[in-house]
């Protein structure tokens, strides 16, 4: 049987109708038409499917959508702000390090990034560049674009 949720996805308010079984990650793309989560290998390993839930990064491919009821969830779309579609910093530094290359894996880890870097500004933590890579693990980029990747990370922290 259908059950209503609802939450907020990039500050707004939706309703949805699911079954037990729905994964948010459908929900997401399907029920509400936000295509910049991709779907990658959908059993949890690669990371592209990555979006916030009350600000950390979670696999929507694994996480069901009812357990979002109630919740804040944010999506790559919901980085870019104000009339000028102002890009978040951490998306900036993708773009001024180079770090995309076909751009598949990119949304993932651009929210793994951001749920990275609140969490170490909320907790005062500088991570070395041995930390970030583990901060990171569960995205993978089969482009191997790692090394500009934590280059650009690395700079949100410098400039923190
Ligand atoms: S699509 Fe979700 S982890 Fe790969
Ligand atoms: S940029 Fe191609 S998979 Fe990462």
């Amino acid at each position: 049987m259908k059950k209503t949720i609802k939450f907020s996805i990039n500050g707004t308010k939706v309703q949805q109708e699911v079954l037990p079984a729905y994964l948010l990650i459908d929900v997401i793309r399907d029920g509400l038409g936000l295509r910049g989560t991709k779907p990658g290998c959908l059993e949890g390993e690669c990371g592209a499917c990555t979006v916030l839930i009350d600000g950390l990064a979670v696999n929507s491919c694994l996480y069901l959508a009812v357990n979002a009821d109630g919740k804040e969830v944010t999506t790559i779309e919901g980085l870019i702000s104000g009339p000028d579609f102002s890009l978040d910093p951490v998306q900036q530094a993708m773009v001024d390090f180079g770090a995309v290359q076909c751009g598949f894996c990119t949304s993932g880890m651009v929210m793994s990034i951001k749920g990275f870097y609140d969490e170490c500004v909320s907790a005062q933590i500088q991570p070395n560049r041995e930390q970030i890579k583990k901060g990171l693990e569960g995205n993978l980029c089969r482009c191997t674009g790692y090394k500009k990747i934590i280059d650009a990370v690395e700079s949100l922290f410098e400039e923190a």
